[in-house]
């Protein structure tokens, strides 16, 4: 095994280590509204499910860094969710893989994302900021906290209030994904992703014979 302490790494390092260690990570594509009304829109992989009462999950979001002009600066994401306490979190499959990754690249807070990346903006139902179509599901969100974890990074824990799936992916009956269907991309370290296609199912065993097992 190679060591490494956390105290004796720079913070490039630890991120490094850190999102490769984690993978595949979700990716979230939120939008959100600037204070001129122009709809934005950024891909997030520090992201997962929390839990379900109340429905929350978490992203983190750092700093723009010392590769972008914007150096230092806040993310428009972040600035955005902060003042309207609204957002979507679009899901990403390979369909909208590279549109979704050309939001990443460090616009000016006055251009709109999605329109430069050819995606197409709906209305949500219960907020006001808009959906992308393209997305396979979209999750309607407020915000719940910013947490502050330092003087880079924020975690922001969003509430979802309403959810949108494409009409093949959802088993109306069982109020379930139909995940067989659902393809999510992942990311793995820095510009590489997988495809999730090929699965295997790996029930839990019950501990004894009168538990059932899980699914
Ligand atoms: C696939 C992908 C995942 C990303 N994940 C994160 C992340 O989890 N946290 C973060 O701060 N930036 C992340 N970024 C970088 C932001 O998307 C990027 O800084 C973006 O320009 C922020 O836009 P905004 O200023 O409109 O919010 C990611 C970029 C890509 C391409």
């Amino acid at each position: 095994m190679t060591d490494f302490a956390m105290a004796g790494l720079s913070l490039r390092e630890r991120y490094w280590l850190i999102t490769g260690s984690v993978g595949p990570r979700p990716i979230a594509l939120v939008t959100s509204l600037g204070s001129d009304g122009k709809c934005n829109a950024a891909p997030f992989s520090a992201f997962n499910y929390m839990c379900e009462e109340p429905p929350l999950f978490a992203i983190g979001i750092d700093l723009y860094g010392d590769e972008s002009h914007r150096c230092g600066e806040r993310k428009d994401t972040l600035n955005n969710i902060e003042a309207g306490g609204e957002f979507v979190v679009n899901m990403v499959d390979e369909a909208i893989l590279g549109p979704a990754v050309r939001c990443g690249t460090d616009h000016p807070a006055d251009v709109s994302e999605v329109e430069a990346v050819g995606l197409t903006l709906v209305p949500s139902l219960t907020v006001a900021v808009p959906r992308i179509k393209e997305a396979p599901i979209a999750w309607e969100c407020k915000l719940f906290k910013v947490l502050d974890v330092s003087r880079f990074r924020s975690i922001v824990l969003g509430e979802i209030v309403s959810m949108h799936f494409r009409d093949d992916l959802v088993d109306e009956q069982k109020v379930r994904v139909r995940v067989d269907r659902f393809h999510p991309i992942g990311r793995l370290g820095g510009p590489t992703y997988c495809r999730t296609e090929d699965r295997i199912i790996v029930p839990v065993p019950p501990f004894n014979q009168e538990g059932k097992p899980r699914v």
